[in-house]
């Protein structure tokens, strides 16, 4: 029985004391039902012109919810049997009214995304993230394209070039050394340890020293728990699924009268706008060096206000942070499975110290191609976002025949693309070998040709994640700690059974893709 028909089947007997309840239901139907037609009167979502195809449309899609209630409790895995069976380049399904086209191909994303990149690097109109999170639209992540989106994004790839970041490179390294040492400590202590928490205080420490010249000693300050929530909220409520306005454009005001939108604002007031004043008055105070120093001396060129840099350096904190830490834990989640992969990492990381007597650092990447391929296979393995973060088309154009309308959301399949057999044989299998022909940095391989790259987390084009070397610089630098220190192990049951973290299901949530609840071990090595 589909979820439809368990709705049909569970509707409630008529009943004399139900009535008002009733009576409102069935006018907020009816108000439903006038915003829709209204909502997916607009003429021009379908009017294809002659001599062109429509993008096919995903079977199931149903009157009012479109495709939502056909998605499952796993949409990727729906999106991807259509990915499969369905004839052509994309197909679109529908979020309620909004029509969202889905690609899986690089090839057609790297024609999209970066040929097209002209009139396909907008972004949504969202109500949290566009209307409240973005002040109207500013910011970087989520910002409309435009001038103000490039003023703010320019500035973001001055802070976050490779040249930049390296010189905070000592930070990194002392911020995941003692990450390292903790997911030991921790499992020494406690017998195992779920590694996300740790990785986020590691990353977060890494943003907020170079931007504000602050680290927070443990997972338990509060001024790090208010941005971890921050980043983590964030993330849930920009989802692709939280948003009745995004859905039916026309019942946004359901967000005002259920007082949500209300909620949203204090959020944001709360958890960045209080938060983030008090971290920039004490940056600017103090003797560090810090982003909020470069960023004062940049912001006229660019043309920014206050609380545009509030909300960069909030950008900062959210894409930059829990990204990164997410990435990491489901990379050891995953390499419990693998102890034979764990011990040739190691070996490469022990050749090197027994020559030059230290921990690789980055610069030194070029000798741990197998650790490098690791890192990139546990990234197509299992991907940091399922759906990255949406473009939308400024204009309509013709693909391969194709119409796609203005204002299309336009979504690289993240999931589906790491598995698209034609790009990576054999997706199922964890196979770190498949890198080993391509181990230039991540940072070159996206900003390169497209037969260049190696994998697509960081997304595409205009909109090309610019924290792409500094997560890279992080990935590396805790891989180095840990493996070089210890190896990762499962738990075990009553009975001495393994067990090993669910890899399969994943913790309901926003953009990013976090594995469920699990622990692990980390043991210490014997050298
Ligand atoms: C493993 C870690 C990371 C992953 C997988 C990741 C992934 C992404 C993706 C998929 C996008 C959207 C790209 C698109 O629209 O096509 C993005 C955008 C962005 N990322 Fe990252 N990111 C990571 C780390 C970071 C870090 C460390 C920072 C900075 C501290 C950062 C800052 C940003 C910003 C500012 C944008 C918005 C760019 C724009 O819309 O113009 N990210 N990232």
């Amino acid at each position: 029985m589909d979820k439809m028909d368990q709705m049909v089947t569970y509707l409630p007997k008529f009943d004399r004391e139900k009535l008002p309840t009733i009576a409102s239901i069935t006018a907020a139907v009816f108000v439903v039902l006038y915003a829709y037609k209204k909502t997916t009167a607009t003429p021009k979502e379908d009017e294809v012109p002659k001599g062109l195809k429509p993008v096919p449309i995903a079977p199931g899609r149903q009157f009012l919810f479109g495709h939502l209630l056909t998605l499952g409790k796993r949409p990727v895995l729906q999106l991807q049997k259509w990915h499969e069976s369905i004839d052509g380049p994309f197909f679109k399904v529908y979020f309620g009214a909004r029509q969202i086209i889905m690609i899986n191909d690089p090839q057609i994303a790297h024609e999209i995304f970066v040929q097209r990149g002209a009139f396909t690097s907008s972004r949504a109109a969202h109500t949290f993230s566009h209307n409240i999170y973005g002040a109207g639209g500013r910011g970087v992540v989520i910002a409309k394209a435009g001038k103000k989106w490039k003023n703010s994004r320019t500035l973001a790839l001055d802070i976050l070039a490779p040249k930049f970041v390296d010189q905070f490179d000592d930070v990194i390294i002392k911020e995941t050394r003692t990450a390292a040492d903790a997911l030991i400590r921790v499992t020494e202590t406690n017998g195992s340890i779920n590694p996300l928490k740790t990785l986020q205080l590691a990353t977060m420490n890494i943003i907020t020293l170079t931007a504000f010249g602050e680290r927070f000693p443990s997972t338990d300050d509060p001024m790090f728990r208010t941005l971890v929530d921050l980043a983590e909220r964030t993330l849930t409520y920009a989802g692709i699924m939280g948003d009745t306005g995004a859905f039916f454009p026309k019942l946004g005001w359901i967000d005002v009268i259920s007082g949500r939108r209300r909620k949203l604002r204090g959020f944001v007031k709360e958890f960045r706008d209080k938060p983030l004043a008090v971290l920039i008055d004490r940056a600017r105070k103090s003797q560090n060096d810090c982003l909020v120093k470069t960023i004062d001396m940049m912001k006229e060129k660019h043309e920014l206000d206050e609380l545009d840099v509030t909300i960069i350096l909030s950008d900062m904190i959210v894409a930059g942070s829990d990204t990164t830490a997410v990435s990491l834990t489901w990379a050891f989640a995953i390499l419990v499975r693998y102890p034979e992969i764990q011990r040739k990492m190691q070996s490469e990381i022990d050749t090197f110290m027994a020559k030059e007597g230290r921990l690789p650092r980055y610069e030194d990447r070029d000798q741990l191609p197998y650790t490098i391929s690791v890192q990139k296979e546990c990234m197509r393995y299992r991907t940091t976002t399922n759906f990255g973060v949406p473009h939308v088309s400024t204009e309509a154009f013709e693909y391969r025949g194709y119409y796609i309308p203005k204002d299309s959301t336009i979504i690289s399949s993240m999931y589906s693309m790491h598995r698209n057999p034609a790009v990576f044989p054999n997706p199922d299998k964890f196979d770190p070998e498949r890198f080993m022909s391509n181990t230039k940095s991540m940072y070159a391989a996206a900003n390169g040709p497209l037969e260049n790259r190696d994998h697509y987390n960081f997304g595409w084009g205009r909109r090309l994640c610019p924290g792409t070397h500094l997560a890279e610089v992080e990935l590396f630098n805790v891989f180095v700690s840990v493996f070089a220190k210890s190896t990762i192990e499962p738990t075990f049951d009553a009975q001495g059974n393994p067990e090993y973290p669910n890899i399969e299901d994943v913790k309901a949530g926003g953009v990013v893709v976090t594995p469920v609840e699990h622990q692990v071990r980390f043991v210490p090595r014997v050298l």
